[in-house]
């Protein structure tokens, strides 16, 4: 059994990035076989693991959804994965930005991603997706290609606020293009326990989405020490073990294995 878990937000900067760099790394120390997908063509993930000049690889996710949408078969596996950290990835690069427009003329669309990754997925316990800070077509073929989706929000009124399109827009499609979806659940990103406004905003999470969605009781704090690990390309597990975000991505990412066995 796999399951694809996709961290997304169409608000910028929430730490999806940095989740899905963390959980992949933590899920592979724990011996589990790990893809991590770069499907932002900021290739930011791509970056937090240490691959450099995506733009100059022969092949990357763009590539790869090309592939599909040509209807060709796809490349053997090799040539396009990327190991790091003992995580499997599929890069992304700026070419990716071109992928909306081939596939607003394209037959089911939102389904390109899916069949890539129903192609590997078998290789795979944990396939986690990174997304860009947008709701268009290569977000929702994330979101169609997913099991679940873990939504990062940071501790700010707007964050807080621009969630309620991302779930209306996940309901909808659950009903039209992926009944199966799941929320993974709300993570609060960045949380500063010191200040009032983050206290408030757990509150007002809970209050507003706490009956339909969990919302993760660990939350992930802010730590310049993160900003240092994503800039050396390496996890904040790696970079500082005990450092208190760190240990956070250790609990949530139990909670993940816990939810998956379920
Ligand atoms: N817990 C944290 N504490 C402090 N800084 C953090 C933390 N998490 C992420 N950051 C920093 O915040 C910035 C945004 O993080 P990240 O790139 O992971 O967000 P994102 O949601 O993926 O952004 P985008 O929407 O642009 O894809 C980065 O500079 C990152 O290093
Ligand atoms: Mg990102």
């Amino acid at each position: 059994m796999s399951k694809v878990i996709a961290v997304a937000s169409q608000k910028g900067g929430v730490s999806k990035s940095t989740t899905c760099r963390n959980i992949a790394t933590i899920l592979a120390k724990e011996g589990f076989r790990v893809l991590a997908i770069d499907c932002d063509n900021q290739a930011s993930l791509t970056d937090c693991f240490g691959i450099e000049k995506p733009d100059k690889l022969e092949t990357t996710l763009y590539h790869l959804m090309m592939d599909v949408m040509n209807e060709k078969d796809l490349p053997p596996k090799e040539s396009y994965i990327i190991e790091s950290d003992g995580v499997d990835i599929i890069p992304s690069s700026i070419e990716l930005s071109a992928i909306e427009i081939s596939l607003v003329s394209t037959m089911s669309r939102e389904y390109v991603l899916r069949t890539i990754i129903e192609e590997i997925r078998g290789d795979y316990d944990f396939i986690i997706l990174d997304s860009a800070p947008s709701l268009g077509l290569m977000t929702l073929n994330v979101l169609a290609a997913c099991d679940s989706v873990l939504i990062p929000a940071t501790p700010e009124y707007l964050s807080v606020k621009r969630l309620e399109l991302l779930l209306q827009t996940i309901m909808k499609l659950k009903r039209r293009i992926n009944p199966k979806i799941t929320f993974e659940g709300i993570l609060l990103t960045m949380f500063d326990e010191r200040t009032n406004l983050s206290k408030n905003m757990i509150d007002m999470v809970l209050e507003v989405y706490g009956e339909h969605i969990k919302v993760f009781d660990i939350k992930i704090p802010k730590s310049v020490k993160v900003g240092e690990a994503n800039l050396q390309s390496k996890s904040i597990v790696d970079y500082m073990p005990t450092n208190k975000a760190a240990i956070a991505y250790q609990t949530l990412t139990k909670e993940l294995i816990e939810n998956g066995q379920n």
